[in-house]
């Protein structure tokens, strides 16, 4: 059995243990302590901390996240690293709702229940949990699904809500190449087990809050997004929220109905649906379908961003220009959640 060292966390003044052989990132989600984080594999910077005191040591990671002069300064990726001595670490992000008041991680044998095609590259995948047979969550989180056969997972975000604990659903795009995604094309089908583990995830709307809500997703993004859309329409949310989404073309465009059903349920809402693609920007309906990037069209309708809090999900690029506008227009960094969905196979 490996050593076990004792670290405590400032200036929340938290304990906890950690086993030699376990990065500290699991070792707070093994006990219940919910730290930043998102990538969880050293690429992202989420879960950078300051070690204070202690003898700690960081395996590979991106350079991006935490470059030589950051490491030699005292900075870790808390996901990439292990101590070997009781340890002192400041939290450089953390979220008080969630520190202590997350939702445990959860082992889940789940069932495929359905997956059908939303658009040509995005397949909702459906999960029916067996053992358990409930999965807990909050609206906006994510889980991690093992690809059947390996020790692989990806990372995805449930699109769903808690009020389905038994019927979750995944929206997941299909990269050519992608080893979850040859299993959506023909190597899953309807019964087939899923082991799943969860929930990660901070970006999750926080109790008592109430500053105006702007969305941001691009692509498979919807998916955290919708589970809070779908999630403040169930729970007569007041809060002033508005949404908006970035595709390709007109074709990549789904949901969009459900979306506009939910935002009448809603006190202010509004969608907006931008393509990159020049072909088809058009409006439909009550829904507005602007040409362009999705950051544009932020930075034009949203003049008083920096009073709102801000949800942000899809491609790494979108994410990074996205907080780069939220920079530029004042929005505070604890008023900012996002999840940049990255994947193990990136270089
Ligand atoms: C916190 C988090 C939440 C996520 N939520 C979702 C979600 O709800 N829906 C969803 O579809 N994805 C989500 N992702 C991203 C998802 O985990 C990866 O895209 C996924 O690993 C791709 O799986 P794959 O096995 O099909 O492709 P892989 O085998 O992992 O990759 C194959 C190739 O596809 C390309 N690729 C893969 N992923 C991406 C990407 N995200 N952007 C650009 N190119 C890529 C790369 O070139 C890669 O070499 C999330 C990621 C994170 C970190
Ligand atoms: S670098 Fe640690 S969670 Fe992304």
């Amino acid at each position: 059995m490996a050593d076990t060292h004792r670290i405590t966390f400032e200036p929340v003044d938290i304990e906890m243990d950690v086993h030699e052989d376990e990065h500290i990132l699991d070792a707070a989600f093994r006990q219940g302590i919910h730290l930043m984080h998102g990538c969880r594999e050293g690429r992202c910077s989420a879960c950078k901390s300051f070690v204070l005191d202690g003898d700690i040591q960081m395996e590979n990671h991106s350079t991006f996240a935490c470059n030589e002069a950051e490491e030699n300064d005292g900075f870790v990726l808390l996901c990439r690293t292990k101590a070997y001595s009781d340890c002192t670490i400041e939290l450089l992000n953390f979220d008080e709702d969630e520190l202590l008041n997350g939702i445990p991680i959860q082992s889940v044998t789940t069932r495929v229940a359905s997956l059908e095609s939303v658009t040509g590259d995005i397949v909702a995948l459906r999960l029916e949990p067996v053992e358990p047979a409930v999965f807990d969550f909050k609206p906006g989180q994510y889980a991690d699904l093992r690809i059947p056969d390996s020790d692989d997972v990806r990372s995805f975000s449930m699109a769903s809500t808690p009020s389905t604990p038994n019927n979750v659903e995944f929206l997941i795009k299909k990269y050519p190449g992608g080893k979850f995604a040859a299993l959506l094309d023909d190597g899953i089908t309807v019964g087939d087990e899923i082991d799943l583990t969860g929930p990660y995830g901070t970006s999750t709307l926080k109790d008592g809050h109430v500053l105006p809500v702007v969305c941001i997703g691009g692509g498979a993004g919807m998916a955290p997004i919708l589970s809070l859309v779908r999630h403040m329409s169930e729970t007569g949310n007041t809060r002033p929220v508005h949404f908006y989404y970035g595709a390709r073309t007109p074709k990549d465009l789904f949901y969009v109905d459900e979306i506009r059903s939910l935002g009448e349920s809603l006190v202010d809402f509004t969608f907006v649906a931008c393509v990159s693609d020049a072909a088809g920007a058009q409006s439909s309906g009550a829904i507005a379908v602007e040409e362009g990037n999705v950051t544009d069209a932020v930075d034009r309708l949203e003049p008083s961003i920096a009073k709102s809090e801000v949800y942000l999900c899809g491609p790494p690029p979108m994410v990074d220009a996205a907080l780069e506008l939220l920079d530029v227009r004042g929005t505070p960094s604890d008023q900012i959640f996002y999840d940049k969905f990255t994947s193990p196979a990136f270089d």
